[in-house]
């Protein structure tokens, strides 16, 4: 094949992405509540120690220097801040303290999010995303985040991948609260969206209060390329559309309108949603096939194609061209800069995932060609780690995580990534080297 230099926009930021539960261990949340029930994660594990990023940081965030980074995307666990309503964790606040300063010294830009699928207990006992108040229950603890760590130049999120907590946990059961109702899926959507308009306007308000420069806010979407089973029936094509607007549109329109768009509501204005939204993260992993043969709510997707490769557990699909359709779709209809905050594979066959960043890659430089404004990339993940309801069987990490030693060991992808970053793109000789 044949490949020519790529070069990103100066300025474009990289780096990597984690969650709390994921990486830290130690966690007292909903999911190691779920984690303790049979049946619920695949390989029967847990994240009691998970990677002990909680003790490790240091010794990680050293690999993330000298792998290049420039941004590390990580979320702040709200059950360790807030253990019961309104009592805060002063120590744990300080150990974020030492989390962020920790990436400030070796030069990378933390960027938090703020939810990151885990709940504290007692707000699960509360009725969690069902609970008309959530939002408000969720506030206090944004407010003490963004009051604690306002001096430390924050890129923020606030919740991650709403849509993926609804549609898995209240449709499809297979994260807590393991429900399968779609009007709690709709009303869990709701609430969530509420939480991030209260997230940003406690953001704001800390910032303003303070005489500080606003911040940039974003809520991180989940997005798949959502494509007709066949593509000449019209009830396949008619089911993708409305999926497509579900899954990918619903949330984030709201969010940006400031208005709870149907069914999440009917088109009232929620007030915190105004100016909630600097820019859209976007997570992409792959596509999802649909048919109007078979039960999209209750999970049912269409066949794989079995020349494609997947990651591993998971089965999606290496699908790159969902990327640039994913990037030009939200740019087109939003007009907002876009920071593409997970992007990865779960494989023990580090060519694979060598093969999938660089192909993804491609698909974004295009868009930048296209004229989309995209403003950094993060690997999902740094290390191995969690990957919640598979547990420790699909692995995602740059950085390989041995988790009877947790000795970690850059893999040749990182060693990849970081010549990307150093070359701010894709050489042609390094497009030869991992493509071809
Ligand atoms: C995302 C999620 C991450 C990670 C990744 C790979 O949906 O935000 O926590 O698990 O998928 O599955």
């Amino acid at each position: 094949m044949k490949f020519r230099d790529l070069r990103f926009p100066a300025g474009f930021l990289w780096g990597s992405a984690a969650a709390a539960h994921q990486t830290e261990g130690g966690n007292h949340n909903n999911w190691s509540e779920w984690e303790k029930i049979p049946g619920k994660i695949k390989d029967g594990t847990n994240a009691d120690i998970a990677c002990d990023h909680y003790n490790r940081y240091e010794e990680d965030f050293d690999l993330a220097q000298e792998l290049g980074h420039q941004v590390h995307r990580f979320s702040v666990e709200w059950s360790r801040i807030e253990p019961s309503p309104g009592k805060w964790d002063e120590q744990e606040i300080e150990h974020y303290r030492r989390v962020i300063k920790a990436l400030i010294k070796r030069d990378i830009q933390p960027m938090i999010t703020l939810h990151h699928f885990t709940n504290p207990v007692w707000f699960s006992e509360k009725g969690s995303w069902l609970n008309p108040d959530a939002a408000d229950l969720f506030a206090p603890f944004c407010r003490r985040i963004a009051d604690e760590f306002s001096d430390y130049g924050i890129i923020w999120n606030t919740i991650n991948e709403p849509m993926v907590v609804v549609t898995i946990g209240y449709l499809w059961g297979d994260f807590p609260p393991g429900l399968h109702d779609f009007g709690s899926a709709i009303k869990a959507a709701k609430h969530l969206l509420m939480a991030h308009g209260q997230a940003a306007s406690q953001i704001r308000d800390v910032y303003e209060s303070k005489g500080l420069e606003q911040p940039k806010i974003a809520p991180v979407l989940s997005t798949s390329y959502i494509m007709p089973e066949n593509p000449n029936n019209s009830n396949d094509i008619e089911l993708a559309e409305y999926i497509d607007n579900l899954y990918n549109h619903l949330w984030i329109k709201s969010a940006i309108s400031g208005r709870i768009l149907e069914p999440m509501g009917e088109g009232d204005i929620y007030p915190t949603l105004e100016n909630s939204v600097d820019f859209i993260g976007v997570n992409y992993y792959s596509r999802m096939v649909v048919s109007s043969e078979r039960d999209f709510m209750a999970g049912e997707l269409g066949p794989k194609d079995p020349c494609r490769v997947r990651c591993q557990g998971l089965e999606w699909e290496f699908y790159p061209d969902g990327y640039y359709h994913q990037i030009m779709d939200y740019w087109k209809k939003y007009r907002k800069h876009i920071f593409l905050t997970e992007n990865g594979i779960g494989t023990s066959d580090d060519r694979i995932r060598q093969r999938y960043i660089m192909s993804h890659l491609q698909k974004v430089h295009q868009a930048i060609q296209d004229g989309a404004k995209v403003d950094g990339y993060l690997v999902w993940s740094l290390t191995d780690n969690f990957e919640w309801a598979q547990g420790f069987s699909s692995h995602f990490g740059i950085i390989e995580c041995d988790f009877e030693t947790m000795k970690r060991t850059p893999r040749e992808s990182a060693f990849m990534l970081r010549e990307i970053i150093q070359e701010n793109g894709l050489t042609k000789e390094a497009q030869e080297k991992y493509l071809d």
